[in-house]
């Protein structure tokens, strides 16, 4: 059967490959032991050099074939290693791969010793004078080095089921609302859904047929769908499946088909069991349709890399990124830019029902002909690696933002469509109209500049209105922005991400979006902010929100988010004025009260965008009724005064239109006011200067609930919160991490955004630290990581600062087990 070895572990590493690195008898006392995934080189966080990865290094490993493996068929895979690897077994070469990005397996059989030691080696290149892609040019994006993803060994039988291709016919579909207790929205069905699936099968015989049955992902039994005769080593196999349940964003349901092959005694060789999704995924001239339906795009940029170990985390960190986009960014899609990413990351989409457009590698920049032959491979790697992922509603065939190339984009365009008739093309650029080849004209719109619309029309961009069309990226560097940057510039980053999504969604003609993107990341000398950082994140790098994050966690419905944008402190503005303060809700209304007193109830529908399911609104009220019922006022002044205040907070005094002042004059004549007295009441009930407290609530009301409260007043007390992503760690195929964001907060749990000391990190028990053991804050938030040690037990880690503050997180950790 199909039984797969991890083969994480006991690796040996060495940064210099030699001429001898391969040979079996080489001295590996002076290499390093390591375990994948693995980084050739750890970075800091800033000012990293991305000369400091780029080297030819050496992997070895020993491996023991029992002698039961003779005559078997052993197939060594390799999911990512990065860039360029040639793999020896006994010195002997075994196989060369040369992309970064796409997995590769060798097939070992006739080079092994069996009942023996055997040498696995890897000659691995991460330089970037590599001629494949992305390489040739200047990439926004570090490249990294290493074996960073799963490698693994399979025992097959010598006649083996190489791949299954599983394409969908869901039929007639109807819509129901979900009924399964899980919160979601809409669930799809149908009852006479079919599937086809292409299947390759090496060394076949004749006589041996395959059986095909199917099952819910969620099911123990699987039922018979067809059996056939094995006439040719590929060929499709068709089946009626009935009734199913089909894959949606609200409602992911997959399916697993299981394809065994049959000697000519009856006897089941080999299995191979395909994850798949029923789901009629479709852009049109007038937007994306999903199971029949019109689904606005919503969605986020991703580069794989975290801080200090680039791309080398192992699968559950993989996975959490897509739960942290779905769950707490709430969008729809994720596009992988700018090549294929983990396939722990794609089935974590498949579960969560987060759309994915995926593109091979590569950016700006054409090579030669030898180049292009290799993204071709590359082109084709990618999509029969992941065709079967019913989250992926596009293939990226065009290099990110290159020039036209009619001869080399028809063969990508062909390629993909041969290779998946069952999916659109996109290719990304940065310029309008051109020479367009895919199905899905997709475009990089960096038009919005804080003045300009959000987004330009389709008819501006595109050369063929009758086809759909898609916006790949938009902000990034156009506003860079650091957790630490002050309110205002904060905001205004938010703001943008809001005008962009408010100005996609009032546009039918357009498919949706991908924002660039979802967090800050290490980049090349030539971009960033010359330490080698892009602040383009609406999170940093440790995951940990920026104000622009709330813009899309708004935007669901499943968990209460309330944010205010500003901490109220009017001396972090030019002229100590506040200017507009915005709150991100999902919630109906938010009640504010001042100093425990009720000052107003803001309705969500007061947003200026208006298009978007939850839009940020402003603060335009700081005293309510409070004038009319402290002050020996009439109605009519209470009111005047109250408004002028009220614009005096928001606009500044000398900000003020013209028409204010006139206002002003008007109440000094009528009521004898004098201009102190104004000074007086804006002190008292908006500048807070010498009052006790200064205190603003604000309830998020949903359904005539209080579901979420802030309180924003000035801080007493600096705390530590860690929040890590699990705290049960699993030894299982490899190492175990676990993420911890770090950040710096009132006693009311208020971010301190320019707490920006240095913490020591202290690990104990079953744990180490991934990167240093003193960092600083940065806005008043950070991270770190923690990984398993190959031991079974306990582990803490302690976080503390200069100042005093310190917070502890405990973590147990289990072997064996499926990560
Ligand atoms: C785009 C590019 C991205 C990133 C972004 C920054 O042009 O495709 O990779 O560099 O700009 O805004």
């Amino acid at each position: 059967m199909n039984s797969r070895i991890y083969l994480n572990n006991s690796w040996k590493f060495t940064p210099e490959w030699t001429g001898e690195t391969a040979d079996p008898a080489f001295d590996e006392s002076t290499m390093e032991n390591i375990r994948i995934p693995h980084t050739v080189k750890e970075l800091p966080l800033h000012y990293c050099n991305e000369q400091s990865y780029q080297m030819v290094s050496g992997y070895r490993r020993h491996l023991f074939a029992p002698e039961e493996w003779k005559g078997k068929a052993i197939l060594l895979t390799f999911e990512g290693a990065a860039h360029d690897a040639t793999v020896f077994l006994n010195g002997r070469e075994a196989a060369s791969h040369h992309c970064g990005y796409t997995a590769f397996t060798a097939d070992i059989s006739s080079l092994l010793n069996y009942g023996e030691d055997n040498i696995i080696t890897v000659r691995l290149d991460s330089r970037e004078t590599l001629n494949v892609p992305p390489f040739g040019f200047v990439i926004d994006y570090m490249t990294y080095g290493g074996i960073y993803r799963n490698v693994y060994l399979e025992i097959r039988s010598f006649s083996y089921i190489e791949d299954v291709f599983v394409n969908t016919d869901p039929g007639s579909i109807y819509e129901k609302n979900n009924s399964n207790g899980e919160g979601m929205g809409k669930s799809f069905f149908s009852d006479d859904a079919s599937l086809t699936s292409l299947v390759t099968i090496n060394n076949f015989r004749p006589g041996m047929m395959i059986r095909q049955s199917f099952r819910s992902k969620t099911q123990e039994q699987f039922r018979l769908l067809r059996e056939m005769e094995v006439i040719e080593d590929s060929f499709e196999s068709e089946g009626f499946a009935g009734s199913v349940r089909l894959w949606d964003v609200d409602d992911p349901a997959l399916y697993q088909l299981k394809t065994e092959l049959i000697d000519s005694t009856g006897t089941s060789v080999d299995e191979v069991i395909t994850t798949f999704g029923f789901r009629i995924a479709e852009f049109r001239k007038d937007g994306f349709w999903l199971n029949g339906r019109k689904l606005r795009i919503r969605g986020l940029n991703r580069h794989q890399a975290y801080p200090y170990v680039g791309y080398a985390m192992p699968d559950t960190v993989q996975r959490e990124d897509a739960d942290i986009l779905k769950r707490e960014l709430g969008v729809n899609a994720v596009r992988t830019s700018h090549y294929p990413q983990a396939q722990s990351f794609i089935d974590r989409c498949d579960e969560l029902g987060l759309l994915v457009f995926t593109e091979f590698p590569g950016w700006q920049h054409i090579g030669d002909e030898s180049w292009k032959n290799q993204a071709l491979t590359n082109l084709t790697e990618m999509i029969c690696q992941y065709r079967n992922h019913p989250s992926i509603i596009l293939w990226g065939v065009r290099i990110n933002e290159s020039i036209d190339d009619e001869e080399f984009y028809s063969r990508t365009n062909q390629l993909a469509h041969h290779l998946d008739p069952s999916r659109q093309t996109g290719g990304v650029r940065c310029y309008k109209k051109g020479f367009f080849q895919e199905d899905v004209f997709t475009y990089n719109d960096f038009s919005h500049n804080g003045l300009t619309a959000g987004c330009e029309n389709k008819s501006k961009v595109t050369p063929d209105i009758d086809k759909p069309y898609l916006i790949t990226e938009y902000n990034g560097h156009m506003f860079p922005t650091k957790a630490y940057d002050d309110e205002e510039h904060r905001l205004e980053h938010a703001l943008r991400h809001a005008r962009v999504l408010n100005s996609v969604a009032g546009k039918n003609d357009i498919s949706g979006s991908f924002g660039w993107v979802m967090n800050d990341y290490n980049t090349h000398k030539d971009f960033g902010s010359g330490d080698r950082v892009c602040y383009h994140g609406v999170m940093d790098m440790f995951r940990n929100p920026k104000m622009a994050a709330y813009v899309y966690a708004i935007q669901q419905d499943d968990r209460p988010v309330l944010e205010i944008s500003s901490s109220m402190d009017i001396g972090e503005h030019p002229g100590s004025c506040r200017g507009d303060v915005y709150v991100f809700t999902n919630s109906d209304k938010v009640r504010m009260y001042r100093n425990d007193k009720f000052i107003r109830e803001f309705d969500s529908s007061s947003t200026p965008f208006a298009n978007l399911h939850h839009g940020p609104f402003i603060i335009d009220d700081y005293i309510g009724d409070t004038l009319r019922e402290n002050e020996d006022f009439t109605d009519s002044q209470a009111h005047q005064i109250t408004r002028i205040l009220n614009l005096v907070a928001r606009k500044g005094l000398y900000g003020l239109p013209k028409k204010v002042y006139l206002s002003v004059g008007k109440l000094f004549i009528q009521y004898h006011m004098k201009p102190q007295d104004l000074v007086d009441l804006y002190n008292r009930y908006i500048g807070d200067w010498g009052s006790a407290s200064g205190n603003y609530r604000f309830d998020a009301i949903k359904d005539g609930k209080v579901v979420k409260s802030v309180t924003k007043a000035p801080m007493n007390q600096v705390k530590l919160s860690l929040e890590s992503s699990r705290t049960a760690l699993i030894e299982g195929n490899s190492y175990d991490v676990a993420s911890i964001r770090i950040r710096a907060t009132d006693e009311r749990g208020n971010v301190l955004p320019y707490f920006n000391d240095p913490l020591v990190l202290h690990v104990e028990g079953a744990l180490e630290l991934m990167g240093p053991d003193i960092i600083s804050l940065a806005g008043g938030m950070g991270g770190t990581y923690v990984k398993t040690t190959g031991s079974e037990g306990t582990g803490k880690l302690t976080v503390s600062s200069t100042s005093g503050a310190s917070a502890e997180l405990e973590f147990t950790v289990r072997t064996g087990g499926d990560q």
